[in-house]
């Protein structure tokens, strides 16, 4: 069952739950899921909006830009250890996360991208607009430490990508109840 939500009740949540990790998931030549810490919950060109940043060498990419949707869970409660660690360190280029994880996926409603019971608060997207970052314009600080370029781009944290944040369109936000 899905629970119907009101966005603005949940942000303060949502935003919280960012630093310990939520899901993207995304479904093109297969589900995948993979732990964000960065995004942003507002309102672009007068619509619903959640932004996420992902870099080059991510298998979430291509698939994203294949299928122009995505689906974000969050928990409510505590993050799940080894969802974190399959979904945050391992690559869908290599094995089959929703598997190794024991991801229980649940068909979403307006878009082809499942949402996951284990972190139910669910909202799905559709690309509305996605940029490249320009690395030269990041302060030189954070540019060092975020995009050492010494780190090959398959290292799961930090690396020499740069990421595209992709805009996406809430068109469908909910808690899946048991
Ligand atoms: C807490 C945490 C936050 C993360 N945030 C991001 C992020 O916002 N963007 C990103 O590209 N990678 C982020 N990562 C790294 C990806 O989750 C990781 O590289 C993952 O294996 C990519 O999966 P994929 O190759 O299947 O897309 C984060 C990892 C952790 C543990």
């Amino acid at each position: 069952m899905k629970e119907k939500i009101i966005l603005t009740d949940y942000a303060n949540l949502i935003t919280d739950a960012l630093p310990r990790g939520i899901l993207l998931n995304t479904n093109g030549d297969k589900f995948n899921s993979m732990v964000i810490g960065w995004g942003h919950i507002g309102t672009l060109w007068g619509r619903p909006t959640f932004n996420v940043y992902v870099r080059q060498g991510r298998y979430t990419k291509p698939q994203l830009d294949k299928t122009g949707e995505f689906s974000i869970s969050v928990p409510l409660g505590k993050t799940d250890p080894l969802i974190n660690r399959v979904c945050g360190a391992q690559s869908g280029y290599n094995i089959n996360k929703a598997e190794a994880a024991g991801l229980i996926l649940e068909d979403a409603e307006c878009i082809s991208t499942p949402g996951i019971r284990q972190y139910p608060l669910t909202l799905e997207c559709r690309v509305l607009y996605a940029q490249d970052q320009d690395l030269s314009r990041i302060p030189a600080d954070i540019r060092e430490r975020s995009y050492p370029q010494n780190v090959p781009g398959t290292n799961p944290m930090s690396n020499c990508d740069y990421h595209t944040m992709y805009v996406g369109e809430i068109v469908n936000a909910y808690i899946i109840r048991p």
